[in-house]
């Protein structure tokens, strides 16, 4: 028999975000995952990201693209006729460089972008179909860090799976090693893999790209407080946790944390928990990883790709890197 007080009592429903943010909050150190920041607002401060002028990666991929597509799509063909699955809804200015580049060689082009968002998808989609004549559209919802799965393709193509925009700068390196195996596995020998990674650099080049002069990314990192305040029924002070980029040398990457000004509890509602920041406690929010001249190749052989070709930009800050399955 149920009771009033056994139901005041049922645990609260739990969701993706509450257990994450759970996980995350109850771990030493404490953590909060980077799939937090695209709601509506992130996204709309990351698009901001990629024009500031210290986020140099959007613009030197895109750099990189614009001088090279038709090597890539030429070489990345063989020969065959190409169709493109992207990793990812991608950023319609980017994915247009190669999609342009096919049409270019082969007349059409049918085009599968995957991505877990459906809206994310569906304005992928129309971007593309306004901007590029000659694409047949097929988005593909499925979280592909899960399972994955392609369209399958006819007898005499080839696959192009792109993964640009250096989101495999933040996974860790065995886990990227995993993705990208898991991604093999639903290719086709002769298929290719274009991947984009950001490249070791300078220290101050890193730093400002990942904390730029008009708080944007700062914002952008706070967001995540505000998002749990939202959803979780929590009272962060996003104003009483700093943002900070530091470059963690030993590990190769950029590490963003949001840091407590001064001691002080945290209430989160939703999930019956209150929570004690130390001064200068730290949340860890996301890694970038940056790759070495090399390391790149080295991923995709070890997830069961033969290195192809590479194309950087002149200071070499972004290798864009073709893989053979
Ligand atoms: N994936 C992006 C990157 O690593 C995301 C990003 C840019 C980011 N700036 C950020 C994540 C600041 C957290 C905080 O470049």
């Amino acid at each position: 028999m149920t009771s009033a007080a056994s139901l005041s009592l049922a645990p609260e429903v739990e969701t993706p975000v509450s257990s994450a943010v759970r996980r995350g909050i109850l771990s030493r150190p404490k953590r909060l995952p980077p799939w937090l920041f695209y709601d509506e607002a992130g996204s709309r401060l990351f698009e901001r990201i990629t024009e500031l002028p210290e986020y140099y990666l959007t613009r030197t991929e895109r750099a990189i693209l614009t001088t090279h597509a038709a090597s890539m799509i030429a070489q990345a063909g063989d020969g065959a006729r190409l169709r493109i699955s992207e990793l990812g809804a991608g950023s319609a200015a980017k994915t247009c460089l190669l999609l342009n580049a096919a049409i270019e060689r082969q007349g059409a082009v049918r085009y599968e972008p995957i991505d877990v968002s459906a809206s994310a998808l569906r304005a992928a989609a129309r971007r593309i179909e306004c901007e590029v004549a000659g694409v047949t559209v097929a988005p593909r919802v499925m979280d592909y860090t899960n399972g994955l799965g392609f369209e399958p393709r006819r007898e005499g193509e080839r696959r192009l799976v792109i993964y640009i925009g250096s989101s495999i700068g933040n996974f860790e390196p065995e886990e990227a090693v995993r993705l990208l195996r898991r991604v093999r596995a639903a290719m086709d020998p002769g298929d290719a893999i274009l991947l984009g990674a950001d490249l070791v650099k300078d220290r101050d080049v890193l730093l400002d790209a990942y904390d730029d002069a008009a708080g944007v990314t700062a914002a952008f990192n706070r967001n995540l407080l505000v998002r749990v305040n939202r959803e979780l029924s929590a009272d962060f002070n996003p104003l009483a946790f700093a943002h900070r980029a530091l470059w963690n040398s030993a590990q190769s990457r950029i590490e963003m944390h949001l840091e407590s000004r001064r001691a002080q509890n945290v209430h989160l509602a939703a999930l019956d928990l209150t929570v004690h920041f130390c001064a200068g406690e730290s949340i860890h929010t996301e890694n970038s990883y940056k790759y070495a001249a090399g390391q790149l190749q080295s991923v995709l052989e070890r997830a069961g790709f033969e290195p192809d070709a590479t194309w950087n930009d002149e200071q070499h800050w972004f290798a864009v890197t073709l893989g053979r399955a």
